[in-house]
Formats: structure tokens, C-alpha cells, sequence
């Protein structure tokens, strides 16, 4: 077990080097979404509590649906209520309530565009927000067009602007080039905050700090200590009632184009510069460009049968709400990757991912190569694994690292012991929601934890070139049954090469 050593007041801990933001109005377009009450007003709930919103403030949410400012500020209430790690108070609440408007937008045309330009003028003279704004793009990409040529129009009379998009970010490469090329018509790329909610995440921060704060990492980060790496994105929740998009994206583009190849960014890229969005991101984007492609033996797809998750009875993705009784979408991807240069040149990087797996669990495990002769005695060291270095990004969120130890007692047996970092037993304060950081990173013009244009176009071309061979044949789906860790060829994946996924 590993204790912080010293213990600062848990309500600022970990809070000391943020400043306030500019006063500012956010707009969240698609704010009857899932998104919005789940995850974005619980967010900004934590963040009035903790005062780092800042002083002038106000909340625009628009969407397609009728909306009062009264109904809409209850159900956000609600949201808060419900999804908010906080306890409720009035008081947070009826501040943040004070400035927040509603307005019916319809993306497709200019309807409700003059009720969302009064709107913006009269909060920022009443609440003295200055004309700067943060656009939230919680919408399809097919919906981003219009609302961008329209701030673009207004930009003349605004302050700054931040535009944070939601994923997905295009559908395939083509896609993505066309809507970056369409953003930087009218902005620069540093007004652009592409989100990617898992590098907000503090467990994913974590693994920079682990790196690049520790002498005693980097020397044997390499091909030549490290044998391979394991990335285990598992959810045991289902589709959740998004079929709709779901059918159109799969488990490749759902996680695999941007949370994962994240991880892999973050796992094997070179120490940055400095802690700048310019120098962090260039070093991950030089890991995504050194990607091979794997082959389409290295890519395993999968898609879920009827099974039981966590004792719960539950049905086959193909029987799911909104899903084609024949739909050929994968709901699991596992894939061997190699990261072509000399730090990685021959260290696998196997990653997996899918829905309906036996539990939740995200890891990053980094497994090191076999001491190589222990010289103990006969069978001594039999229990002993190689050393495994395991992020836990979610749940338990925390670091272990896998070792040999002797068992007391007469003779020389060795077993391999962990060395735990917990972030509950080491910090007071909870972990914040990703959202939290990522807002207010936004707000603060901060961009390093989001994904340059870049990074999304490498991703994207990975993902054609996997989603190209995949066209050629037809797998026999479902091919794992809910509630297990995917098909056995994701297995065969590892066993091949002599090895096998971590167990869990
Ligand atoms: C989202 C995906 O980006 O990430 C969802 O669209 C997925 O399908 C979710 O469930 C997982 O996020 P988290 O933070 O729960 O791991």
C-alpha cells in the first residue's frame, strides 16, 4: 500500500494551480441528449461547487425539441440530482441556474438562430460575460456544419471563441478531413477542443506522471525490458438504447479509433518537451503515425449472443432495440499492434475491447521480460510471473506492480506479490469526472488533453485500412456469448505467440 505523503485539505487538493476562466457564455448544442444530463451538467455542477467556474457565467442549452427555460433548468436540476458526485445544494444550484437559458434549434436550417443571438447578447450584458463563448457540439457530425458557418457569421461581434466537439469526428477518414477542413475555414486550430473523454480521465493523466516524474520508468520503457503490452477496454453494459448509432459504428469506431489508440499514444510515446498541448501532442502523434497496419490475421472481431452478465440473464446484441436481426456490427475488436520505431520496433501491443464483457475493467498492463536465470533451487521459483506493471484505469482506479517475493519460511520459494498505489487510500479528494477537467480545460483555452486534427486523421486511417479487409469476408456472428472475454480467436490472438491475456 502506498500513502501520499503529505495531506493537504481534500476540498483543494490537487486544485491549487487552476486559475478562474475568463468570463464566458457555454452553449451546448444537443442539450436534450443523454450527454448533457448525465455527464455535462453534473460536471459543471462539481465545478460550481469547487468555485472554478468562472464569476461571470452563463448556460445556454439548445436542441430540435420544445423546451421552456423553466423545464429545462428542472430537468437539468433532476440530472444533477441523479448523476452529480457531489451531495445536492440549493445554493450551488440556484447560482448556476440563475444564468441558464433554453432555446429550440433546428441544426438542418437558420430556425431559432435569432432567438440564440438575443439570447447570447442580452446574458452577456446582463451577467457581463463579454461576448466569449465555449460551443459545445454534443450533435452528429452532420449537424456541425450549419451551427459552424453560423458562429463563424457572428464571430465579428463576439469575444473569443472555444469549440469543443463531441465524438464521433467524421465516419472514416474522408469524413474527418472534410470537417477539419470546414472547422479551419473560420478557426484556428487552437480555438478547436476535439474531445476524447478518456485522456481526462485522471488514471490516464496518471500514466504521464508515472513516466515522465519518475526516474526509474523511462531507462527500461523499451523493446529491450519490455516483452509486450496488453490494453483491456471491457464494458459489461450493452448498446444502452443507441442502436442508432451503434449500427453505423461498432466497437472499431466507438472505441477503437479514439479511446484506445489514445492509450497506446499515451503508453508509447516519447518524453514531450514540455507539458504543452504543441509538444504532448506531437509525441503522440508520431506513435499513431508509426503504427503498422496490422494484417487481417492480427484483427479479431467479435459480436455478442445472449448470456449472462454479472448473473444478469441478457439478450444477443442482434436482439437489441433498433439492431438488424442479421447486423454484421462487431461489438468486440481485438487486434495485435506494432508501433514501427526503435523504442517499440517487435514489442506487441495487444489490445482488446467490447461490450458485454464478464465486468468493466480498463487496463493498460506493461508486462516485462523474464529475470533471466533465477538461480534458485529446483521448482523455487515455479509461482513466479514475469514483472507486470498494470494501470488500472477503471474501476479500482490505481497502479500494481506484479513482483517475485520468497514465501517465509525455510528453503527458497518465490511468489509473485503486488505493490499497490491506490487512489483512494493515497489522495483525499475523489476523483473528478473526466468531464470536469475537460471543460474546464476548454474554458481555459487549455488543449493538450484534446486530440489534434492530426491525431484524428492517423487514427481514422488505421481504422479505413482494418474496416477495408474487413469488407472481404463475413464472420459467423454472434461468435462469444454476453458475459465472457470475447471470442476464442482473441484468445488463439496471444496463444499463438506463445502467450495469453492477463487473467483476471
Ligand atoms: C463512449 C462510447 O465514448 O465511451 C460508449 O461511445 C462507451 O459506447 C463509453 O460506453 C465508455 O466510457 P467510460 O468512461 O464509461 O469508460
Amino acid at each position: 500500500m502506498v500513502t501520499a505523503t503529505a495531506q493537504p485539505n481534500p476540498l483543494t487538493e490537487g486544485l491549487q494551480l487552476r486559475r478562474r476562466p475568463d468570463p464566458c457564455i457555454l452553449v451546448i448544442f444537443g442539450a436534450s441528449g443523454d450527454l448533457t444530463a448525465k455527464k455535462l451538467m453534473p460536471a459543471l455542477y462539481a465545478l460550481a461547487v469547487r468555485r472554478l467556474l468562472p464569476e461571470k457565467f452563463g448556460i445556454v442549452g439548445a436542441a430540435r425539441s420544445e423546451e421552456s427555460d423553466d423545464d429545462f433548468r428542472e430537468r437539468m436540476k433532476q440530472a444533477v440530482k441523479d448523476h452529480a458526485r457531489d451531495p445536492f445544494s440549493d445554493e450551488t444550484w440556484d447560482m448556476l441556474a440563475e444564468g441558464m437559458h433554453y432555446v429550440t434549434l433546428d441544426f438542418a436550417d437558420e430556425k431559432g438562430e435569432d432567438e440564440l443571438k438575443d439570447i447570447l447578447t442580452h446574458l452577456d450584458r446582463d451577467r457581463g460575460t463579454l461576448g466569449n463563448r465555449v460551443y459545445y457540439f454534443a450533435v452528429p457530425p452532420s449537424a456541425i456544419g450549419t451551427l459552424l458557418e453560423e458562429i463563424a457569421a457572428r464571430r465579428a461581434a463576439e469575444g473569443w471563441i472555444r469549440l469543443i466537439i463531441e465524438k464521433p469526428f467524421g465516419h472514416d477518414l474522408q469524413s474527418a478531413q472534410a470537417l477539419n477542413t470546414q472547422i479551419q475555414q473560420n478557426f484556428a486550430e487552437n480555438e478547436v477542443f476535439r474531445i476524447d473523454h478518456y485522456l481526462g480521465k485522471e488514471t490516464v493523466q496518471n500514466m504521464l506522471a508515472l513516466r515522465f516524474s519518475n526516474g526509474i520508468f523511462e531507462p527500461i520503457w523499451n523493446r529491450q525490458f519490455i516483452d509486450h503490452v496488453q490494453i483491456t477496454v471491457a464494458e459489461s453494459i450493452g448498446i444502452e438504447g443507441r442502436a442508432g448509432y451503434y449500427e453505423q459504428a461498432g466497437a472499431i469506431r466507438d472505441i477503437f479509433q479514439n479511446h484506445l489508440l489514445q492509450l497506446v499514444a499515451m503508453t508509447a510515446m516519447e518524453p514531450p518537451f514540455d507539458f504543452t498541448a504543441d509538444s504532448v501532442r506531437n509525441e503522440k502523434v508520431k506513435v499513431l503515425k508509426a503504427l503498422h497496419t496490422p494484417g487481417p490475421k492480427h484483427v479479431v472481431r467479435g459480436q455478442y449472443g445472449p448470456g449472462f452478465v454479472e448473473g444478469q440473464e441478457v439478450v444477443g446484441y442482434r436482439e437489441e432495440d433498433g439492431v438488424a436481426p442479421n447486423s454484421m456490427t462487431e461489438t468486440f475488436v481485438a487486434a495485435k499492434l506494432y508501433v514501427d520505431n526503435w523504442r517499440w520496433a517487435d514489442t506487441p501491443f495487444y489490445v482488446r475491447m467490447g461490450k458485454r464483457l464478464a465486468r468493466r475493467e480498463t487496463t493498460i498492463a506493461i508486462q516485462f521480460k523474464r529475470a533471466p536465470h533465477p538461480p534458485f533451487e529446483d521448482g523455487g521459483a515455479e509461482g513466479l510471473r514475469p514483472n507486470v506493471l498494470l494501470i488500472h484505469v477503471q474501476p479500482n482506479e490505481g497502479v500494481s506492480l506484479a513482483i517475485g517475493a520468497k514465501v517465509p519460511g525455510q528453503g527458497m520459494t518465490i511468489r509473485t506479490v503486488h505493490m499497490d498505489f491506490l487512489y483512494g487510500g493515497a489522495f483525499r479528494e475523489g476523483l473528478p469526472d473526466a468531464y470536469e477537467r475537460l471543460i474546464l480545460d476548454a474554458m481555459l483555452g487549455d488543449a493538450t488533453l484534446f486530440t489534434r486534427s492530426d491525431e484524428t486523421e492517423e487514427q481514422w486511417a488505421l481504422v479505413d485500412a482494418i474496416v477495408a479487409f474487413w469488407q472481404r469476408d463475413r464472420p459467423s456472428f454472434p461468435n462469444y456469448p454476453a458475459g465472457t472475454w470475447g471470442p476464442t480467436a482473441a484468445d488463439d490472438l496471444l496463444h499463438r505467440d506463445g502467450r495469453s491475456w492477463r487473467r483476471h
